[in-house]
């Protein structure tokens, strides 16, 4: 305990014992009503206490979670917190005492509510509230803000948002490249983006944006995957080349998780050798291209090629049929032996 608070407790002893002695009962008539305020302002609240003269009077601020605990600033003319933003008057005019406080430059963590105190008895006080909101930008909580979301293709799932900051900041989702919302539109307003049934197309970035008109909205990115089997596409499924000329096959397999993709000929697994070589490219959006290129074509090439893609959630297969053709096909990537 400092000096200054046991003079402090000294003369509320001396208060109490001088107000025991007189019949006055003091009662706070007024407070000012709810004030709000933007950061960086000023504010002054007053207290109207009527036959307050021989009582002691106090400032205090509630806890936010705990409101029945309250800090005290002020005790009659004196501040007993150390910080200059802060300052008290009392000002009498007959058995009225109008007793206020001032604070300067506010800042976001002077919002919460304050108390009017007449100090009655050690056990006993009377108190009054009045609450100062303060204006300050919103802040997303990443503790209750989804990062990323995992979810199997026709099963529900949701993404959550939520931010501080007053006024209550209002929420809403948008996706990557302006894309389409599972429930249409380019936008939806909420904390919880909740999907009956996760399709694919829901899958990539969303952000999370909240705002309240002060200061610049905060932004948070979500990523939503949604795990589906593979989905095998042929862009070319009957491929013709002449004997003796090299020949690309190739599978666009589109899948999440990435999935394992195996080329088979004839119930055997193709592999890299000097007969064929096997690429398998990641592009954007979970489709991997995977091509075999037939090295110099003979007779026993011809035929049907699979590919076949699997991962935890399923499995695709696809057909190449190689034919022959007198003449050879030249493509610029495809270049002859
Ligand atoms: C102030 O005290 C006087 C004398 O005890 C009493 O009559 C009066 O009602 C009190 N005023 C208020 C507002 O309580
Ligand atoms: C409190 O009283 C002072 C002086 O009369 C006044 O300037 C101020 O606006 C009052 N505060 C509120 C919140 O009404
Ligand atoms: C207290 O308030 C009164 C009336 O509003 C004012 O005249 C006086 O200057 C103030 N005193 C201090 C120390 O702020
Ligand atoms: C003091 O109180 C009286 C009556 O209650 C009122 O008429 C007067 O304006 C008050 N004076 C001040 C300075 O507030
Ligand atoms: C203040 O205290 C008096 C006497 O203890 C009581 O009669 C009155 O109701 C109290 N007022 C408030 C606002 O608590
Ligand atoms: C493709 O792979 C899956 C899983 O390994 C298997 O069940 C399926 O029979 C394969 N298909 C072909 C044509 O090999
Ligand atoms: C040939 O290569 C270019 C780039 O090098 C590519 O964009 C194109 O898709 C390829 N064409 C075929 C048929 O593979």
């Amino acid at each position: 305990m400092t000096f200054g608070n046991c003079r402090v407790v000294l003369k509320l002893f001396l208060v109490i014992i001088c107000a025991k002695l007189s019949h006055q009962t003091p009662a706070i008539t007024a407070i000012s009503p709810e004030q709000i305020r933007d950061i960086g302002s000023s504010v002054t609240l007053n207290c109207t206490i009527e036959n307050a003269s021989r009582y002691a009077v106090s400032w205090a601020k509630r806890h936010r979670d705990q409101p029945s605990d309250s800090v005290a600033l002020t005790f009659r003319t004196q501040l007993t917190i150390n910080d200059p933003r802060f300052e008290v008057n009392e000002t009498m005019n007959g058995t009225t005492m109008i007793y206020s406080l001032t604070i300067n430059k506010i800042e976001a963590t002077d919002m919460g509510t304050y108390e009017c105190q007449v100090i009655i008895s050690f056990q006993q006080k009377n108190t009054s509230t009045v609450n100062l909101l303060v204006k300050h930008p919103p802040v997303i909580s990443l503790s209750e803000t989804t990062t990323s979301v995992n979810v199997a293709e026709g099963l529900p799932t949701q993404l959550s948002c939520a931010a501080s900051g007053y006024p209550l900041p209002t929420i809403s989702w948008t996706r990557e490249y302006n894309a389409i919302m599972p429930h249409g539109g380019h936008s939806y307003r909420g904390k919880v983006l909740k999907l009956d049934k996760a399709h694919r197309e829901d899958r990539g970035t969303y952000y999370c944006i909240a705002d309240n008109g002060v200061g610049k909205p905060d932004k948070k990115m979500v990523s939503l995957e949604v795990e589906f089997p593979p989905r095998i596409t042929a862009p070319r499924p009957k491929v013709a080349q002449a004997i003796d000329y090299d020949v690309e096959l190739e599978c666009k397999v589109e899948a999440y998780p990435a999935p394992a993709i195996v080329w088979y000929r004839n119930g055997a697994t193709l592999t890299s050798n000097s007969h064929y070589r096997i690429t398998n490219i990641a592009t954007a959006f979970e489709i991997t291209n995977s091509v075999v290129r037939v090295i110099t074509i003979d007779k026993d090439s011809y035929g049907d090629y699979y590919c076949n893609a699997t991962n935890k959630m399923g499995h695709d297969v696809a057909r190449i049929n190689l034919f022959e053709s007198v003449l050879p096909i030249l493509s610029p990537n495809a270049s002859s032996k």
